[in-house]
């Protein structure tokens, strides 16, 4: 097991809970608000949008790839199991080779994870190739900035990134959602709520056309 791995999973929910209460937790309730049919997460954590999932929601299948998280999140996930309208399955993998057939899914949640996929680029390809054709994507995902934040996010990002997990503090997720083929016209800038150089960031729904 990788130690730094297990750390991170242990002090995650904690580590958020002053964003969550500060509109973190609203800003995920607002997004997956009318969500309907199958969704996909990629990089669930520990389950944070589990308890903003609708009832229209019917079949809901969680990825994680870090062990350590997907244990929190399984047990998170047999918890919400109690809600008989659907239907939870939890796997491991990443978001650059998604176990799941073309054009499978009616939305995609992605919420602080495309920060940290070690492909950007593929992972979009994947989120594309499983969304049905007008499929949503719903993001909330922290980016770089200019001025003077974007001067610290510049200095701080190696360190970030070792100590956050290979979190990268300098992407520009809206530019790259909009190249893999997405319309970004409801991706909007956003600010994380106690984020630190984090704090700039792109909250929405885009859609595969
Ligand atoms: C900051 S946490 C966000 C967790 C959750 N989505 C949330 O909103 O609280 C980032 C998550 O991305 C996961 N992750 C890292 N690399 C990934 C990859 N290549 N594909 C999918 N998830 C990844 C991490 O294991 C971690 O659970």
């Amino acid at each position: 097991m990788d130690p730094r791995d297990h750390a991170m999973a242990m002090v995650y929910d904690r580590l958020m809970r002053r964003s969550e209460r500060s509109g973190l937790a609203a800003k995920r309730r607002e997004l997956l608000s009318d969500l309907h049919g199958h969704v996909v997460e990629i990089g669930a954590g520990t389950g944070a949008n589990l308890p903003h999932v609708p009832a229209s929601v019917h079949q809901l299948t969680l990825l994680e790839p870090s062990p350590a998280m997907a244990r929190r999140l399984r047990a998170r996930a047999e918890d919400a199991v109690a809600r008989p309208t659907v239907d939870i399955e939890v796997g491991r993998a990443p978001a650059e080779a998604l176990p799941l057939a073309d054009a499978s899914a009616d939305a995609v949640v992605s919420t602080l994870v495309l920060c940290s996929v070690d492909d950007l680029d593929r992972s979009l390809a994947e989120l594309g190739r499983i969304l049905r054709p007008g499929g949503r994507l719903v993001l909330i995902e922290h980016v770089a900035t200019h001025g003077p934040v974007g001067l610290v996010q510049r200095s701080l990002a190696p360190m970030w990134r070792i100590v956050a997990g290979g979190c990268q503090l300098r992407r520009d997720t809206r530019t790259a959602v909009a190249n893999a083929g997405f319309d970004v016209t409801d991706v909007h800038p956003w600010r994380l709520p106690g984020g630190g150089p984090a704090a700039p960031a792109i909250a929405g729904t885009a859609s595969r056309r």
